[in-house]
């Protein structure tokens, strides 16, 4: 179980370091003039798309769906019942925003408005929905998820993973 945990919390530091990365790299763009690191921008959201959408929130889904029954603390439950739906805004936040820089990386013209919503609507859920699940998911998971959950658990998520990856190539790109 805190190895399923501490999966959680380096997915969760290295998303936030891609959130940083994303941030400077469009401060550059809009406030410096640079150009954009397309290379960059798409390897960051093939990561967010295979391994975010396919693997992480997938797995906190799994975990979540244990503990659901065994959250006393109103807040904390009317909370994580907003992320579970949240994952699937963040995947459709994060593909309109792939296709951004997929268009931008193909010559064709994406106006900074649309890139700047794009990435705005992004970011603003993507922080808070990190932070929440730090508040109260982690705390939750040590607090009610047994290990026998959490072997099964593993179990169920690599089955799934397994699946997930033989799909790769038709998210690719
Ligand atoms: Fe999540
Ligand atoms: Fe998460």
């Amino acid at each position: 179980m805190s190895e399923l945990l501490d999966r959680l919390i380096d997915d969760h530091k290295y998303m936030q370091e891609i959130q940083t990365c994303l941030k400077k790299e469009m401060h550059r763009h809009f406030a410096e003039g640079a150009k954009i690191d397309l290379g960059l921008m798409q390897d960051i959201m093939y990561y967010l798309r295979n391994y975010a959408d396919c693997f992480h929130h997938p797995l906190e889904d799994l975990i979540y769906v244990r503990l659901r029954d065994r959250i006393e603390n109103p807040v904390a439950f009317e909370m994580l019942e907003k992320m579970e739906l949240e994952h699937a805004e963040l995947k459709r936040r994060t593909r309109l925003l792939q296709e951004d820089f997929n268009a931008l990386a193909n010559g064709e013209t994406v106006s900074d408005e649309r890139l700047k919503f794009d990435l705005f609507e992004y970011i603003e859920m993507s922080e808070t929905h990190i932070a929440c699940e730090n508040h109260y998911l982690f705390p939750a998971i040590n607090a009610h998820l047994l290990d026998s959950e959490g072997e099964e658990i593993e179990r169920e998520w690599r089955k799934a993973a397994d699946l997930a990856d033989q799909r790769l190539p038709e998210l690719a790109g």
